[in-house]
């Protein structure tokens, strides 16, 4: 066993420091490692073992705890959310019923709204010179992209924003939990054409769990892309180039290689094996989504950036029946992002040396990116003005 498996924590901020460097020595090592940490579990690092767990649903389920990570939600300590926290047979039900909502076909028909989005969240942003990208760009665009497609009001979308970040940034949770289930009343008073209302419409869906299915959808669809829309901007700074590549093959490299969704868990449903480690009945595995993406036996030079891979992105967006239902709007979305800031904000920069304080757990991002970029007032450059 590696000096690091027994103790491993992906909550530890020294682990986020140097994520890829553990992870690489775990595949290397110990693929399945039993961490003693926050009650016992095993982490499951090779691209071939997260697969397996992916799709081998009756043997892992996908009604787990979360590990370690901070569950402090008044009134839904025993909530289960529809979706994210069943097994197939009842879990295909509902994937179906909101398949046709994230179809390639349905998210195309919302490109023009998200673009309107995008841009009304950057106008104002070029005269300022500079700002942190993660708060004026990452966390602008990805929750009111998200509230449209879940069906909030207008007027509402802004709001749902701020609470998200609060409960995110300074755990204000409880406001945050409020509007939720104020959203989830209203949608089963007035059921609408979207995501919420399919599954709220049921009535045999408890409102505790129907409040955590839109709690971890919002957190699907917005903390994801925030943490992405980071990681490209970074790379992006780096290597300007990058943007030549078609979007979609960009988007899936850059979500390869600094996987948003870092980490998940599984319960182990009956006495088995998983690469010759013993596992027994109700042990918890952590599957770590962005080691598989860094694998090198699936991925040579897994390290770099090469948006011309043929495998894309992978795991990084999930094995099996859970995998991501979301991917075809993240892939349009930060597509649309990525242009709206190289037209706002052609040519930002970080300061030289800068590196970023990366984050790990249960997601991958960035902390802060304080860049800076120059400006010309277009009105200071008309005939009439210039003279
Ligand atoms: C770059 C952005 C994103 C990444 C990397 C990502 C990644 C993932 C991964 C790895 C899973 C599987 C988790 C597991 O099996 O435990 C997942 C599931 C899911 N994702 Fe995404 N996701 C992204 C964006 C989105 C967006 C924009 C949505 C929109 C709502 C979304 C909705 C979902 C849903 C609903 C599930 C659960 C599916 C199920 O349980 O059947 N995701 N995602």
């Amino acid at each position: 066993m590696t000096r690091s498996a027994a103790d491993f924590d992906h909550l530890d901020p020294a682990v986020a420091a140097r994520a890829h460097d553990v992870l690489r020595e775990l595949r290397a090592e110990c693929p399945v490692a039993r961490s003693t940490r926050y009650g016992g579990f095993h982490v499951v690092t090779r691209h071939e073992d997260i697969a397996t767990v992916g799709r081998d649903h009756a043997r892992f389920s996908a009604r787990a705890e979360s590990i370690g990570a901070a569950t402090l939600l008044p009134g839904l300590e025993t909530a289960v959310a529809p979706l994210f926290e069943q097994d197939p047979p009842e879990h295909t039900e509902v994937r179906r019923r909101l398949a046709p909502y994230f179809s390639r076909a349905a998210v195309a028909r919302l490109a023009p709204a998200i673009r309107e989005t995008a841009r009304s969240e950057l106008a104002g942003l070029a005269p300022r010179g500079g700002g942190d990208l993660v708060v004026e760009v990452a966390r602008r665009i990805p929750p009111m992209v998200i509230a449209g497609v879940l069906g909030v009001a207008p007027p509402r979308r802004a709001l749902l924003r701020d609470l998200l970040i609060g409960a995110v940034t300074e755990g204000r949770v409880v406001e945050y939990l409020d509007f939720l289930t104020e959203e989830v009343r209203l949608r089963r008073a007035a059921p609408g054409d979207d995501p919420l209302s399919a599954v709220v419409a049921d009535r045999s869906v408890a409102e505790p769990d129907a409040v955590k299915y839109l709690l971890l959808m919002v957190a699907a669809g917005a903390l994801t892309t925030i943490d992405a829309t980071s990681s490209l901007l970074w790379l992006l700074s780096r290597d300007p180039s990058l943007a030549d590549h078609p979007r979609e093959a960009l988007v899936d490299e850059v979500v390869r290689l600094e996987a948003p969704v870092a980490t998940t868990a599984r319960t182990v449903r009956c006495p088995t094996t998983l690469n010759g480690v013993e596992l027994a009945e109700g042990d918890r595995l952590l599957v770590a989504w962005g080691s598989g993406s860094r694998d090198t036996e699936v991925y040579p030079d897994a390290d770099a950036v090469r948006p011309d891979r043929a495998q894309g992105a992978g795991l990084a967006w999930g094995a099996g029946a859970h995998r991501c239902l979301g991917q075809h709007l993240a892939r349009l979305e930060l597509g649309v992002i990525l242009d709206e800031v190289l037209a706002a904000i052609p040519g930002y920069r970080l300061p030289d040396g800068f590196e970023p304080e990366w984050t790990y757990g249960v997601l991958r991002g960035i902390r802060a990116l304080p860049a800076t970029w120059s400006y010309s007032d277009p009105a200071s450059m008309s005939p009439s003005t210039s003279r």
